[in-house]
């Protein structure tokens, strides 16, 4: 059985002391000792702040980006190095917020992905296709290509984990049914075995994230291949996003 992870992305949401005060509101609220994996990924000035307040709590520090070289002249960019050293586990990498609007590519994902993993830094790598490409009925095609270039040379998958997001149903209201996500959950975990074997592919934690709030996560839960979510809206909400851990523990 595969361990649930769910990660709370908070997008470019809340100053420091907002932060902290979310933070601190998660773990007080989180019910007994968790038997999966928490993590929060809160805006890059409030990560070592949020981190004093969870550590040793059950709940791990994720970054919403990182960038693919260790230092040197790129103004404005973070190295992995440097979000360990703020108390990062983690970091998301290729979110379609992150494609869409700073140019992301698969290419650029790939590049951050082995950086991230060669140092230390596990990543949640996204993948996920928009309405359109749903309509024309290359959903496949689109997922399949996103994750194969995205994980392209790397050779284990240990420290990996993925999201697919639909990218219709993030921030919209409007979640893909389990059916639908489930199904986008075992393409990947088929992609994932063609490369690296079964037994590897099991133990990647595929997580859904669009939408998700505590009224779906059962149903999506219960499927076989969602491990998991990556949450937006939801968990800007101390009781949202414990109603969600409450709905997942213990499964
Ligand atoms: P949402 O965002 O839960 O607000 O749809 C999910 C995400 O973008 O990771």
């Amino acid at each position: 059985m595969r361990r649930w992870m769910l990660t709370g992305n908070w997008k470019m949401h809340n100053t420091i002391g907002e932060s902290v005060d979310l933070a601190r509101a998660i773990v007080e609220g989180i019910p007994g000792r968790p038997d999966g994996d928490i993590v929060i990924a809160p805006v890059f000035t409030a990560l070592s702040a949020v981190h004093e307040v969870i550590k040793g709590r059950g709940v791990s520090l994720a970054a919403q980006d990182v960038f693919s070289e260790e230092k040197g002249a790129y103004t404005g960019e973070i190295s992995p190095t440097m979000l360990k050293d703020a108390g990062c586990d983690y970091a998301i990498i290729g979110h379609s917020e992150r494609r869409k609007y700073f140019g992301e590519t698969d290419g650029t994902v790939n590049a951050k992905m082995k950086k991230a993993l060669a140092s230390g830094l596990k990543p949640i790598m996204c993948v996920g296709e928009t309405e359109e490409e749903r309509e024309k009925g290359i959903t496949e095609f689109v997922i399949g290509c996103q994750v194969k270039k995205g994980l392209f040379g790397i050779e284990g998958l240990v420290g990996v984990t993925i999201a697919y997001e639909p990218v219709w149903a993030i921030g919209t209201g409007k979640n893909a049914t389990p059916e639908q996500a489930e199904y986008v959950h075992a393409f990947i975990r088929a992609i994932l075995s063609e490369t690296y074997g079964n037994g590897r592919s099991e133990e990647v934690q595929i997580l859904y994230g669009g939408s998700v709030t505590p009224d779906n996560i059962g149903r999506l839960i219960e499927t076989k291949n969602i491990d998991g979510a990556l949450i937006g809206g939801a968990s800007l909400k101390s009781e949202s996003f414990i109603s969600i851990i409450r709905a997942v523990s213990g499964r």
